[in-house]
C-alpha cells in the first residue's frame, strides 16, 4: 500500500525499513526490571497499565500524548518564551502558526484536547442537549458530550468494524446514514457533526478528503456546523498523500489546509498534534469565536495563555510548522507499518491496514477464549507487560463507559494499542516488541481474564483497579522462565 517513501532512499539489498532523517542528541536511560518485579507492579497497579510507574516500564507504548520527541528547534524556542499573563509574544507566535498551518484566523488556547471538548460541549450542548453525529467517538469527547446531556451516534461504514481489512479509509463517515440521522433527528437537535482525523479507537484509521467533502456538502444542505478533532491531523494528511487517488503529488500543507478548510471549527490536543503540551480551538467565523471566547477564562486561563505555560506555547507553535514536514510525520506510521506487517506475517491478529498512533493487536481474536465480560484487551495488555516490560494501552470495554442506566456496554473492538510516538524508539526496540508478542501469541492460552475491584464513575479506565480471575499470571511466568531462562 505504501507509495513512495518520503525519505526517498532505496536500499541496495531491497529491504523496506524505515530510515530516520534525524539523529538522537539527548537520551534517557531505560530499565528492564525482572519478570517477578513486573508481576508485583501489576498487582500494585490493579492490572491497569495506566497505574504503572515508569521505573517499572521498559518501552512506554501507552500513548503518543505528550511523549513524541521534541526537536532542537522546539527546545530552542522554549528558551525565548515571553512570560506575561496577558498579551504574551509567545501567544502571538502561536496564533500566527495556527493561521499559517491550519489557516484559521481566530484561536483559543486550552490546556489540552479534552478542555476543548469541554468548552464545545458547554457552549453547544449544555442548554439544549442534542445528538452529535460522528465518525466514531473518542473517550474524552464522549464523556464531555454526555456530561452536558448530549448523545452521540457513530456513523462509520460497516467495513470499519472489519479489523483485518485493506480499506484505506476506515475512518470515513457513512454519508447516507448521516442524511438519514439528520432527517430523523431534526436539524435543530444537532448542534454539530464531529469528524475525528485518524479515528483513534478503531486503530488510528484515516478518513479521505473525498469523504470530508461529502460530509461538508450534507452539512451545508442542512445548515449544520462541522467540527474537526485534529489531534491526529498530520498523520491523517500523510495517509491521504499515501492512499487517496489524486493526492499523489500534493503537499502536507495543501492537504492540511483542505481538511481544516472544510470544517467550521477545528480543535486539537497539541500533546499529539505538535509534540508538546496544550491544545486549542480555531475557526474563521467571528460568531463562533464570540460564542466560545468567554469560556476560556472561565475554565482555562486568560485568552493569551489558556492554562498552558508560555514555554509550551512556543514549542507548540514550532511543532505546528514541523507537522508540515512529511519526513518527520512519516516516521511513526512507517514504524507502525513495519510492526503490523512483521506481526501479521507471524500469525498475530493485527488491525489492518496499519494506521497511525500505534500498532493495534486484535485481542478479541488473540484471546478468543476470554469472554468480553472478562476484558480480553485489558488482560492482553497486562500479560504483554508481564512478558516484555512494554506498556501498551487497553482500548476495549474497560475504556467504554457504562450507559445511562449503569449497565456495562461492551466495545465494538477489543484492542491492545502499542503506541509508537514519533522519533522515540529504535528499530531494534521495535524488533524486541515483535519478538515478545510472537512468543505471547504462541502461549496465548495461558492468558486469563480480569475483573474490576475498583471502578471509578467517570473515565474508569484511567484509575480503575482489576485483578485476574485465576492465577494465570503465575502460569505465564512459569512458561516464560522455561523458554527464556534468566533472561529479562
Ligand atoms: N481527541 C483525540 C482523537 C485524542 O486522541 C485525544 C487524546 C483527545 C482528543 C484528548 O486530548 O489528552 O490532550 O486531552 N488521546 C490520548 C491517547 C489520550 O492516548 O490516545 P488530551
Amino acid at each position: 500500500m505504501s507509495k513512495e517513501n518520503p525519505v526517498k532512499v532505496k536500499f541496495y539489498n531491497g529491504e523496506n525499513i524505515p530510515l530516520e532523517l534525524h539523529k538522537v542528541r539527548v537520551v534517557q536511560k531505560l530499565n528492564l526490571v525482572p519478570v517477578e518485579r513486573r508481576l508485583a507492579a501489576l498487582y500494585e497497579g490493579g492490572f491497569n497499565t495506566f497505574r504503572l510507574s515508569t521505573k517499572d516500564v521498559f518501552l512506554d507504548m501507552l500513548t503518543d500524548s505528550g511523549t513524541n520527541a521534541m526537536s532542537d528547534q522546539q527546545i530552542a524556542a522554549m528558551m525565548q518564551a515571553d512570560d506575561a499573563y496577558a498579551g504574551s509574544q509567545s501567544f502571538f507566535r502561536l496564533q500566527k502558526a495556527v493561521e499559517e498551518v491550519l489557516k484559521k484566523k481566530y484561536f483559543l488556547p486550552v490546556h489540552q484536547g479534552r478542555a476543548a471538548e469541554n468548552i464545545l460541549s458547554c457552549a453547544y450542548i449544555k442548554k439544549k442537549g442534542g445528538l452529535i453525529p460522528m465518525n466514531y467517538h473518542f473517550t474524552t469527547a464522549l464523556a464531555h458530550i454526555t456530561q452536558y446531556g448530549g448523545r452521540i451516534v457513530e456513523l462509520l461504514y460497516g467495513e470499519a468494524y472489519n479489523l483485518s481489512s485493506s480499506h484505506p479509509f476506515k475512518g470515513n463517515m457513512d454519508i447516507e446514514k448521516l442524511e438519514q440521522v439528520i432527517r430523523e433527528t431534526g436539524v435543530e437537535n444537532i448542534p454539530f457533526i464531529r469528524m475525528e482525523a485518524s479515528t483513534n479507537l478503531i486503530g488510528g484509521q484515516p478518513f479521505s478528503i473525498q469523504n470530508l467533502r461529502e460530509v461538508r456538502r450534507v452539512a451545508d444542505k442542512y445548515g449544520i456546523r462541522v467540527v474537526l478533532d485534529a489531534s491526529l491531523l498530520g498523520e491523517n494528511a500523510y495517509l491521504i498523500l499515501q492512499r487517496e487517488p489524486g493526492f499523489e503529488h500534493a503537499t502536507m500543507a495543501e492537504v492540511i489546509a483542505l481538511m481544516t478548510g472544510l470544517c467550521d471549527i477545528v480543535y486539537f490536543s497539541a500533546r499529539k498534534l505538535s509534540s508538546s503540551r496544550g491544545g486549542g480551538i480555531c475557526t474563521n467565523d467571528e460568531t463562533i469565536y464570540r460564542e466560545l471566547e468567554a469560556l476560556v477564562p472561565l475554565f482555562e486561563g486568560f485568552l493569551t495563555y489558556g492554562g498552558i505555560s508560555v514555554r509550551e506555547i512556543e514549542a507548540m507553535a514550532v511543532g505546528l510548522y514541523e507537522t508540515l514536514d512529511e519526513t518527520m510525520i512519516c516516521q511513526s506510521p512507517q514504524y507502525i507499518e513495519y510492526l503490523v506487517k512483521a506481526l501479521s506475517s507471524q500469525g498475530v491478529p493485527m488491525v489492518t491496514p496499519p494506521g497511525v498512533l500505534g500498532a493495534h493487536v486484535d485481542a478479541m481474536t488473540l484471546c478468543g477464549h476470554i469472554p468480553q465480560t472478562q476484558y480480553p484487551a485489558g488482560a492482553l495488555a497486562a500479560a504483554f507487560y508481564l512478558v516484555s516490560g512494554v506498556r501498551g494501552m487497553e482500548r476495549g470495554s474497560i475504556s467504554n463507559q457504562r450507559d445511562e442506566e449503569g449497565n456495562e456496554t461492551y466495545a465494538d473492538m477489543e484492542l491492545l494499542r502499542l503506541a509508537v510516538p514519533r522519533r522515540v524508539f529504535t528499530l531494534s526496540q521495535i524488533k524486541y516488541v515483535e519478538d515478545r508478542m510472537v512468543w505471547l501469541h504462541r502461549h496465548r492460552h495461558l492468558i486469563g481474564g480480569l475483573k474490576f475491584v475498583y471502578e471509578p464513575p467517570v473515565l474508569r479506565f484511567f484509575m480503575g483497579g482489576l485483578e485476574p480471575v485465576s492465577d494465570w499470571p503465575s502460569q505465564l511466568i512459569a512458561q516464560f522462565k522455561k523458554d527464556f531462562g534468566d533472561s529479562l
